[in-house]
């Protein structure tokens, strides 16, 4: 979650600073980039050699450094994905919270586009007072977030509320915020991707050259947006590796409609990548067939619609399908929209160079239910299943 997230640290100065070296190493551990300010009073509990090391970055502490450049404040506050400042004295809060900006941490702080978090450190009666409370309300007011202080044993010797939360909460405190901020975060969906096999006996099946990449992918992208993805994976020799996406495998049409009609309810959004077989054999078989006749005639019929089912039981879910088709894909595309009802449909060719069936590539149409057509160009199906979740996010809106 904190890969790549860009974490500017600012400390001042209380004793729970020293905690900020583990800090720092946490954050660098799970693939943020971190840089850090310290005030001056923060630079006697820590060193900006210590930070600097850690961070792999240069320590700030003043407008200028030691070869008198000046250290820019808005582009340190324009390079933040989340400001953090741990500890938080009740001297640098009371400052934040009345426009008093005497040094680099707060002119960055004022400069600030990123959300700010906070993590509170003082002794017991200095936490509990009226003024610092009322500073922290108003912290809350101007859209900071607070990391509660914790109770525990205090440097005074006291034993209270008013220690510095420790660096493993503060991280998970950030990871969240980052998840919560996420345009799918908590949403349920539910996506089928595959080809389905049909039995004709024991060892022999119908089925078709889908890899399950297309919906595979879009799974993934859904469940990086912070999506809670159910996965409904034909035959496929794909491996799911994600923890945020629980995968069903199916093999048959029917176990398929099974699946995707008990797990369609309370979903946000349904997308129906599956290449599922149009028709089954009217009798499978117990026992593998003999070879014997020259001619062997297999009796097919059409296996369930599962999408025009669920366009049917549709309540508030928003529906979206693919359409496979070979010549006229728009017309045939919007005539499948129609028809299952549903609020968006991608088309893709099964003809066209690069296109769907089995490769990495895909060229796809998203027409929607006010019919407004958008094209792509070929891409990799990892870009694709980007476009078609940005679009489904706009969609949405
Ligand atoms: N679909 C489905 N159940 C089926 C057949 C298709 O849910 N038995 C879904 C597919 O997952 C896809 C959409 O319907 O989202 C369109 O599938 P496609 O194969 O393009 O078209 P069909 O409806 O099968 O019609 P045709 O084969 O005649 O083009």
């Amino acid at each position: 979650m904190l890969k790549q997230k860009k974490i500017l640290l600012g400390i001042t100065g209380g004793i729970a600073a020293y905690k900020c070296a583990h800090l720092v190493r946490l954050f660098i551990k799970e693939g943020a980039e971190v840089k850090v300010i310290l005030t001056k009073a923060a630079a006697e509990f820590i060193t900006a050699q210590t930070l600097s090391v850690l961070s792999k970055n240069e320590v700030l502490i003043d407008f200028f450094d030691a070869d008198f450049n000046w250290n820019n404040h808005v582009h340190l506050a324009e390079w933040a994905d989340v400001f953090l400042i741990a500890p938080l004295t009740a001297n640098t809060l009371a400052k934040m919270a009345n426009g008093q900006c005497d040094n680099l941490l707060l002119a960055t702080y004022f400069s600030s586009k990123s959300k700010t978090i906070v993590a509170p450190a003082m002794d017991l009666d200095m936490y509990k007072h009226d003024t610092v409370k009322s500073n922290l309300d108003k912290l809350k007011l101007y859209g900071n977030l607070i990391i509660p202080a914790e109770t525990g044993d205090l440097a005074s010797g006291l034993i209270g509320e008013g220690r510095m939360a420790e660096p493993e909460t503060i991280i998970s405190f950030v990871e969240t915020y980052f998840l919560k901020s996420l345009p799918l975060f908590g949403k349920k969906v539910l996506v089928n991707a595959g080809p389905t096999y049909e039995a004709i006996d024991p060892v022999r099946f119908i089925g078709n050259r889908s890899s399950g990449k297309m919906g595979v992918a879009i799974a993934e992208q859904l469940a990086a947006y912070g999506a809670l993805v159910t996965l409904v994976l034909g035959p496929s020799n794909l491996i799911i590796k994600n923890k945020l996406i629980h995968v069903i495998s199916v093999e048959s049409s029917d176990e398929m409609h099974k699946a995707m009609i008990s797990n369609f309810k309370n979903k946000y959004l349904v997308i129906c990548s599956a290449a599922v077989a149009d028709y089954k054999p009217v009798l499978v078989y117990k026992q593998k067939i003999k070879k014997k006749e020259n001619h062997f005639k297999l009796e097919l019929t059409k296996t369930k619609d599962i999408l025009i089912e669920l366009g049917n039981l549709k309540t508030k879910q928003c529906l979206v399908g693919f359409a496979l088709e070979s010549e006229n894909l728009v017309k045939h595309a919007t005539q499948k929209l129609i028809e299952k009802k549903l609020d968006v449909i991608i088309a893709n060719s099964a003809v066209e160079e690069g296109g769907a069936f089995g490769l990495d590539t895909n060229k796809i149409i998203i027409i929607n239910k006010h019919n407004k057509i958008t094209k792509f160009e070929l891409k990799t199906k990892k870009e694709v299943a980007h476009d078609v979740v940005n679009y489904l996010i706009d969609f949405l809106k």
